[in-house]
This record gives structure tokens, sequence and C-alpha cells, in this order.
């Protein structure tokens, strides 16, 4: 008998070790954009995680909207940038993201950047 009980006891400790290392990227937000398929931010738009939040480091973008985008917020004090590359390398610089106006796209970018 005791040693049933302490079965189930092991089994529920186990069960309810959370997710925390995806809970922790989510609290993380310091920027975010909305991207857009179509030019002059029209058409279908995506955020990233589906979520719009970019966090501090190098966001990398693997989907299709990338013609064109607007910057719905920054945090203080943190820049957020555009690259042509998956990686925010230097040399791949496209702009910097300062306006929430619209950025209409030239070559794809596949990564955005915030750093605060
Ligand atoms: C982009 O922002 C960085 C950091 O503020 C600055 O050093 C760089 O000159 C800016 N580039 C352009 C093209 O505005």
């Amino acid at each position: 008998m005791h040693t049933l009980t302490l079965l189930i006891s092991t089994l529920g400790l186990t069960a309810a070790i959370p997710t925390s290392s995806f809970s922790s990227r989510q609290a993380a937000a310091a920027a975010s954009v909305d991207r857009y398929a179509g030019p002059g931010c029209s058409g279908t738009v995506c955020n990233k995680a589906g979520s719009g939040d970019l966090h501090e480091g190098c966001n990398v973008i693997s989907d299709a909207c990338t013609t064109s985008l607007h910057l719905n917020y920054a945090n203080t004090g943190c820049q957020v940038a555009i690259w042509t590359d998956a990686a925010c390398s230097n040399v791949y610089f496209y702009a910097n993201v300062t306006s929430y106006e619209c950025y209409q796209l030239g070559p794809p970018i596949q990564s955005i950047s915030v750093t605060c």
C-alpha cells in the first residue's frame, strides 16, 4: 500500500514540471513589428511567433511576410534593425526601424535584431 502511494506521488510530480524555457522566452519581448506579404503594409500579416513579439537579440524570420513592415512598439532604449540574412550579420544590415510608418522592403529580410 505504501509503495503504491509513493509511485502515484512520483508520477504526479513528473507531470507537474512546467515547460519553463517557453514561458521565460515569452516574457522577454522588447519590441514588436507587423510584417506583411504584400506591398505598402497590405495583404497577409505575420508576426514573430504569432504574437508580434520580438526578443532582445536576433529574431529569425522564416515565413513569407517580408515585403513590408511597420513598428508597433519598442521599449525605451531598444534599437530595432532589419537584416537580409538570417543571422543579423553586420554586412547584411538593411535598415534601422525607427518610425511607425510603413517600410517598403527591397530584398526579403530574414532577421530582425533588437538591441537594448
Ligand atoms: C542604425 O542605428 C545604429 C545604432 O544607433 C547606428 O550606428 C547606424 O548608423 C544606423 N544606421 C543607419 C543607416 O541609420
